[in-house]
């Protein structure tokens, strides 16, 4: 193993020979470290302020020199330093790429084997009809609004015409908030029962002319059974301008359900009662199912009760009252007018894909919601 000597003579010549030598070895033993514990020991060797070879050089070469002679060693083992560090270091990276190329033969990734296979999901048929019905309504320029699923008593019931105790409030089965009662009435907190206190919402933000759509949820205190859910879903709609008449109610609602169920179908209106709509209607559709015969071959159709009619929303023209609520915000109901109607959607949805019970959309059974895949 390479030792350093003492310089015999300090000629040009000698220097070269000594310097070379030291060199040599330097590559020698850096060429054969093979793991991190060797390369420490290399390092040490050379750079160890104690006894390390750098070390010597400085003592038996520089410091034993004769004066003249200093300035041109000091030079050389100068270099000589710069040159061991940077093999000291260059060993080092050749142990850490060593080390990743070590890992890499053992980690190899087996591209033949199958992939991990990650379901695809599904819309869920009840938004997928959300985004129909708002869908048909969008083409018509209508935009979406959307407001919060609790809500307070003044917009579900009170700014829609629903006066405090009317007999009208108890058509919506409703789940109030509880511990609402130091509150004045109209700030209690409930489950909104339809999406109806938006078109308030929107009214109070938004000036005239108006066409918007809201989808959302909605909750009743009503048993689930096949028909219904205490949490089903809405689609509203609400039309405010100058001269809007019932004439555009029925077009748009006539045009929106052929959209919906296909060009055959009929709409028939018939007088109904909603506090914030007067007039008010129910439209029925003819039924998409047995095409309004009533039957499916010898068998009654069941989706209209063997009617022919199936009832799809209520609607109107936006009862005066409900504008007053809104009047300072250019609702003036003697300059403007407008029709509102509102539907449940997890309903067409059932009619739509032929579901015989409400409760599969809302129990997450893969097997039923991967059919609409
Ligand atoms: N909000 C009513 C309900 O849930 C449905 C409805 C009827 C909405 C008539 C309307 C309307 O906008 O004009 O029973």
């Amino acid at each position: 193993m390479y030792s350093v000597a003492k310089l015999t003579d300090y000629s040009a010549a000698a220097l070269d020979a000594a310097v070379r030598e030291l060199l040599s070895a330097l590559d020698a033993e850096a060429a054969t470290v093979k793991s991190d514990a060797e390369w420490k020991a290399f390092r040490d060797r050379w750079m160890a302020r104690k006894n390390g070879v750098l070390t010597l050089v400085n003592d038996l070469w520089l410091k034993a020199a004769p004066k003249d002679a200093k300035r041109d060693i000091g030079q050389r083992v100068n270099e000589l330093k710069t040159q061991v560090e940077q093999t000291v270091e260059s060993t080092q990276q050749r142990m850490q790429g060593g080390a990743s190329s070590a890992r890499l033969a053992t980690d190899r990734v087996d591209i033949t084997l199958p992939g991990i296979r990650r379901p695809v999901g599904a819309e869920h048929p009840v938004i997928k009809t959300l985004n129909e019905i708002v869908g048909v309504f969008r083409n018509l320029g209508y935009s979406v609004q959307e407001g919060p699923v609790i809500e307070t008593d003044y917009y579900n019931f009170e700014a829609l015409n629903f006066p405090p105790n009317h007999p009208a409030r108890d058509t919506q089965d409703t789940l109030f908030v509880a511990k609402q009662g130091s509150k004045p009435a109209r700030e209690r907190l409930l489950l909104r029962t339809h999406t109806s206190p938006v078109q308030v919402r929107t009214m109070e933000a938004m000036k005239p002319p108006l066409r918007i759509v809201i989808p959302g949820k909605v909750h009743r205190n009503d048993p689930p059974d096949a028909s219904h859910s205490p949490m089903f879903h809405q689609v509203e709609g609400l039309a405010v301008d100058t001269n809007i008449t019932f004439g555009d109610l029925k077009g748009t609602l006539d045009h929106a359900m052929k959209a919906l169920f296909g060009s055959s179908v009929k709409t028939h209106f018939r007088p109904s009662f909603f506090p914030f709509t007067e007039p008010s209607a129910e439209m029925m559709v003819s039924c998409f199912i047995c095409g309004g015969s009533g039957k499916r071959g010898s068998e009654p159709c069941r989706p209209c009760k063997t009617t022919g009619w199936i009832e799809i929303l209520g609607c109107g023209m936006v009862d005066p009252n409900v504008f007053e609520f809104v009047k300072g915000n250019g609702y003036d109901p003697k300059k403007v007018s407008g029709f509102a109607f509102g539907m449940g959607a997890d309903r067409i949805a059932i009619l739509k894909y032929g579901v015989d019970d409400i409760q599969l959309f809302f129990q997450g059974d893969v097997r039923f919601l991967e059919q609409w895949r």
